[in-house]
């Protein structure tokens, strides 16, 4: 995130009321087993969503009742006023987004604290507005920003469409002649605290997808996410400063990282995820510009990549400090992916080419097990380490990376102490 980010979310952070708006009046109420669902079944809430079924305890807040259109129109200002109402709410609270409905949303924020668990469940479409100037003079790194959330749970089965071309068609990745500035994350959510997000698509994001940063206790299942092989940046699930997240179900094909685990992210967990087209599952990059950069306990366990650049990649700069160690990848099964192994301590996104230098980011205790498929080039492990700072502690377990035509594989491997254990395809590493 870039300066103006930071600052922008801190002013809004600030911002925030640091209590309930009248704790005097705030009585605790005693929930029925019915409330009690809205973080747990969601399908319990679906039920109850449906009209048929009241809920003294759950408050319903419907954006159409608050003026939003559903034929395309702006409803910013709908679903801001409905959100007020739900996060204000002395009880359990939910805002619907009816299904069949289709809302434009300019840059929009969620904001807490709230004063009850809240969901929201968006059955219909999101849209962004694909107007760039929306995002004048408001923070352009975000469309949708959930921050300063304590139980948020964010389900439905419907779509978030970042509409996402017209800032593709302007990044310099695509026009070398124009400069190089962010787009903004589909949905963000930041600073937030016993999460559920489900149930959801996610596509043609203007930048990155979906993005947790300084979230705790986050729970990420059966989303969907889809972009252009072609569409630039366009990570799929983006993972910094946050601790305790478990990713499963979702499927991801994008132009850019499926998952990408950044700085500050610790115990991660992404379980049986489909992957591709894209750069595959990576850690970093960390340590640009000299920075100290960390991150620790990561699995990846059960995942198909399909067609990927890159398959299972850690990725860091050189001069950067601090680490990344104590990851597993495991179970994986790819197929025609370019670079399925990929530790490379030299990594280099810059217009101006980088230089050698002393120090690196130390990655060790790193363990490939039971990875198998096919692969589209002639390199099945590709390990290029710092040569004063190598790769220590990395295990390689019954990794089985064949040519889909049977040619000969190679591995190139340098300042990586390395053991094996199980069986490896011939030439892995030797
Ligand atoms: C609020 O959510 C938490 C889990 O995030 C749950 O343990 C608690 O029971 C919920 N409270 C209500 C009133 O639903
Ligand atoms: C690239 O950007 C330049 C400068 O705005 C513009 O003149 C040119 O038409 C763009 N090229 C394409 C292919 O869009």
């Amino acid at each position: 995130m870039g300066l103006q980010g930071l600052l922008f979310i801190s002013l809004l952070l600030f911002s925030f009321p640091t209590s309930e708006a009248d704790p005097g009046s705030y009585r605790r109420r005693n929930y029925p087993a019915k409330s009690a669902v809205l973080n747990g079944k969601e399908n319990t809430v679906e039920e109850l969503a449906s009209d048929e079924v009241t809920a003294s305890d759950l408050e319903l807040v419907n954006v159409a009742n608050y003026g939003a259109k559903g034929d395309g129109s702006d409803a910013t200002e709908a679903f801001n006023n409905g959100w007020k109402k739900v996060c204000s709410s002395s009880s359990s609270a939910a805002l619907m987004v009816p299904a069949n409905e289709n809302y434009l949303l300019k840059p929009i924020i969620f904001s807490g604290p709230c004063r009850s668990n809240v969901s929201v469940m968006i059955k219909g479409t999101l849209q962004a507005s694909s107007d760039q100037s929306d995002w004048d003079g408001a923070d352009g790194r975000h469309w949708i920003l959930f921050a300063g959330i304590n139980n948020l749970h964010v389900a439905g089965g419907g779509t978030i469409n970042g509409n996402g071309q017209i800032w593709w068609k302007n990044s310099c990745k695509i026009n070398k002649s124009l400069p190089c500035k962010d787009a903004p994350t589909a949905i963000t959510f930041y600073s937030t605290s016993n999460l559920v997000v489900e149930n959801l698509k996610v596509t043609n994001s203007q930048q990155i997808h979906v993005q947790f940063e300084k979230c705790t206790n986050v729970r990420a299942s059966h989303l969907t996410i889809n972009s252009p092989s072609n569409s630039p940046n366009t990570d799929g699930i983006h993972i910094t400063s946050t601790r305790d997240i478990n990713i499963d179900h979702c499927n991801i094909g994008t132009g850019d990282d499926c998952i990408s685990i950044v700085n500050g992210a610790q115990t991660v967990k992404a379980m049986n995820i489909a992957c591709g087209p894209g750069h595959g599952i990576s850690i970093g990059s960390l340590g640009a510009q000299n920075s100290e950069d960390h991150v620790s306990d990561v699995t990846i366990d059960t995942a198909q990549l399909t067609g990927t650049t890159s398959g299972l990649r850690i990725k860091t700069w050189q001069g950067g400090k601090g680490y990344a160690r104590h990851i597993r990848f495991q179970n994986v099964n790819m197929k025609n992916v370019q670079n399925p192994i990929v530790i490379d301590q030299n990594y280099c996104d810059s217009e101006k080419p980088c230089y050698e230098q002393k120090s690196a980011v130390l990655v060790s205790d790193v363990t490939y097990k039971n990875i198998k498929g096919t692969i589209a080039s002639d390199t099945k492990i590709d390990f290029k380490c710092s040569k004063s700072v190598p790769c220590q502690e990395i295990t390689l377990e019954d990794i089985n990376l064949v040519k889909a035509d049977g040619g000969i594989t190679k591995s190139s491997c340098s300042n990586v102490r390395w053991s094996q254990k199980g069986v490896l395809s011939p030439s892995t590493c030797a």
